[in-house]
């Protein structure tokens, strides 16, 4: 039996839900652009996710703190128009939805009309609980995001994994909860230890989406450019590359500067 769906229909959030009742996996991938989402769309991916790493893989930025509302609804529309199956969740960016439920929910608007995606994410649990019920009574639908964040890079300070202690264990636990409680859809979960989000993802009836938290979750998400090999600097453990692109492109590149430097290119059947 193919593992890849031949279901065409698009999916729901309330299908990712009938996923994790079935035991089913949710496949999650990053994409920024209308091409490249729409080569992953037809791979067949469950959610195709235009995550706030645009800021370090599309713009060149150390951090995912620089990019602004109308660069994710740029990247979120791109991606809408290559897509017709997957979900597509656009990540809110750090700063549209922190400190004003009222702002947070402008942003989620503006997200949801000018893209026209599905949902929306953002980063963090009972501190932002106000924004979320907001966004939720707007009739949007949220993923939340917890253990490492990276839009407080500044305060953690450092990208290892997280809640290795009891007392972020046991908050992280909670704010999974409360993310449910209040009605968001599901929940990635950034580099924790497996066995934690095995507990969490068993307290939790919405699906539980990992990056680095090991294999007891519902789904797995990665960053489209880590798992094509596009980039090859990062390099954490629980990065698996399925392409090496970036010694393809090079190559390519440098076939290319041969073919025209030694005037092989173009030849006469390529010229009118
Ligand atoms: O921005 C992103 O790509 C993400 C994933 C790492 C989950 O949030």
């Amino acid at each position: 039996m193919s593992v890849y769906s031949e279901d065409s229909r698009k999916v729901t959030t309330h299908r990712l839900l009938e996923m994790k009742q079935r035991g089913e996996k949710i496949a999650m991938l990053t994409a920024y652009d209308y091409s490249m989402a729409k080569l992953i769309d037809q791979s067949g991916m469950d959610v195709i996710l235009v995550g706030d790493s645009a800021s370090n893989v599309m713009a060149g930025n150390v951090t995912t703190l620089p990019i602004t509302l109308d660069q994710m609804i740029y990247h979120g529309k791109s991606v809408v128009r290559g897509v017709t199956r997957a979900l597509v969740v656009v990540d809110m960016p750090f700063g549209t939805y922190q400190g004003n439920s009222k702002e947070a929910l402008a942003s989620a608007i503006r997200i949801m009309k000018e893209t026209h995606a599905d949902a929306i994410k953002l980063e963090g649990g009972s501190e932002i609980r106000e924004s979320i019920q907001r966004i939720l009574c707007a009739g949007i639908p949220v993923m939340g995001h917890l253990g490492l964040t990276p839009q407080s890079i500044n305060k953690f300070g450092t990208y290892a994994v997280r809640a290795r202690e009891e007392a972020e264990a046991n908050k992280l636990k909670e704010d999974a909860l409360l993310l449910q409680e209040v009605g968001c859809f599901g929940l990635v979960l950034e580099k924790i230890p497996a066995a934690l989000a095995k507990e969490v993802t068993e307290s939790v009836q919405i699906p539980v989406i990992g990056i680095g938290a090991g294999p007891h979750v519902d789904g797995q998400v990665l960053v489209m450019h880590d798992m094509l090999g596009i980039t090859q600097a990062f390099s954490p453990r629980f990065l698996r590359r399925y392409a090496n692109l970036q010694g393809t492109i090079i190559e390519a590149a440098q076939a290319y500067i041969h073919d025209v430097k030694s005037r092989d290119f173009p030849n006469e059947k390529e010229q009118y």
